[in-house]
């Protein structure tokens, strides 16, 4: 029988996600503990956990009283054996593969053989952090979007050596929590981080080819594609050394495959500290006395350049569901709800028409002669059976 009613759940890394995901859990009524090895970062936690709570109900969104007891739902603790009692764990410390894995061999002696242990890593391999386990069964990833309290979607991926009991367990636990929860096969950059990638990169190519500006690629892609943000906006929003490092990462998974191939402006913006709004340069100025650039409203443009890395996003699509690292369910889900983009992806390319992509793409290759633009056999089997 699954149990699915409140429980004690352990947060590790009390950062970014690991202080949403004990906030979410708090919120949905679980009894939350955080761990993290560095007590200022916990400091840090406390004060912004109580900020948010005060904010939210000062908005009206949660009364004073619920604020509290969420708040006295979660509880910061100076060690890891006060987790011996937890039916789940979390992890969200840095992305190091050597730091997870040293956690998890830790964790098996303190947690209960019923204990769910799970990773938020965006880019290492499940499978290899729980091959630190003894029991590698009860492993798998939970892969949670930055603002986790906000953001719907979560990634559950399981392990080569996960024993698929356990993801009906988590994803009754995700819905119960207001999450949406879709399954993806332990690959690189799991479904969002690998299908997304495009949207970066083919404007990066854009930019670079010289064919439009930041300001004109961003306005192509809001105005014309409904995209809530443009990509240039959407980089310096995610910090440039965050959003490389993940192209990096997943072009290096990936072999090398030319198709996730990093841009060097990025790299540079990167070196030179530009990271975005974080730091108040990145693509654009932040500055309080900077002027906006304008794009350059030009329609047939503007229509170009939405095509080509509309276009790119589908091959992707289908090329995951191709190589089925999620199902086309999932693929859609993910896209809209995780990276709320205007429609999904699978539906997009048949709307435009699976001729259409595979002339479109073989185009682009002809012209390029590189691999980054083969189409997926998918999109070429599905025009052909027309
Ligand atoms: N930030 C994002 O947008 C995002 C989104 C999805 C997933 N992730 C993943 O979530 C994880 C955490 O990312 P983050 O952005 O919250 O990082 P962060 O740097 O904000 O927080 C990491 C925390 O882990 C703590 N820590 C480091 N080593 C530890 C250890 N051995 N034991 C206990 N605590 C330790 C640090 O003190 C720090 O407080 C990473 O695996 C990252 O890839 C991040």
């Amino acid at each position: 029988m699954i149990n699915v009613l409140l429980m004690k759940a352990g947060v590790i890394g009390s950062g970014t996600m690991g202080s949403g995901i004990a906030q979410l859990m708090a919120m949905a009524g679980e009894e939350v503990l955080i761990y993290d090895n560095n007590p200022q970062a916990c400091k840090r936690a406390q004060a912004k956990l109580e900020k948010i709570m005060q904010r939210l109900v000062e908005k009206e969104r949660l009364s004073a009283e619920e604020a509290q007891a969420a708040l006295s739902r979660i509880v910061f603790v100076d060690n890891l054996m006060a987790f011996a009692d937890c039916k789940l764990v979390i992890e969200a410390v840095v992305e190091d593969l050597k730091v997870k894995c040293d956690l998890f061999e830790r964790l098996e002696d303190i947690c209960s053989s019923d204990c769910l242990l799970a990773t938020n890593t965006s880019s290492l391999s499940v499978t290899s952090i729980a091959a630190a386990c003894d029991r590698p069964q009860r492993v798998l990833g939970m892969h949670f979007f930055n603002p986790a309290p906000l953001m719907k979607l979560v990634e559950v991926v399981p392990a080569l050596q996960t024993d698929r009991l356990w993801l009906g367990r988590v994803k009754e636990w995700l819905t119960k929590w207001g999450k949406t929860p879709v399954e993806a096969k332990d690959t690189p950059g799991f479904i969002v981080n690998r299908i997304a990638r495009p949207f970066y990169g083919e404007a990066l190519r854009i930019l670079e080819e010289g064919l439009a500006d930041e300001a004109t690629i961003d306005w192509a892609m809001t105005e014309l594609g409904g995209f809530r943000m443009g990509p240039f906006t959407l980089m310096d929003y995610i910090g440039n050394d965050v959003n490389y490092t993940v192209t990096e990462t997943v072009f290096k998974a990936f072999y090398y495959d030319p198709r996730y191939k990093p841009a060097f402006t990025q790299k540079r913006l990167a070196e030179a500290g530009w990271l975005g709004r974080k730091t108040g340069r990145g693509y654009y100025d932040y500055e309080p006395d900077a002027s906006k650039p304008q794009p350059r409203k030009d329609p047939d443009l503007g229509e170009k350049i939405f095509r080509r890395i509309v276009l790119m996003l589908i091959n992707e699509a289908y090329d995951a569901l191709f190589w089925k690292i999620a199902s086309a369910e999932d693929i859609e889900l993910a896209m809209t709800r995780g990276v709320n983009y205007p429609k999904g992806l699978l539906l997009w390319g048949k709307e435009w028409g699976y001729d259409y992509c595979v002339e479109a793409m073989d185009e682009l290759y002809e012209r390029y002669r590189e691999d980054r633009y083969r189409c997926s056999p998918l999109l070429r089997e599905l025009a052909q059976q027309g």
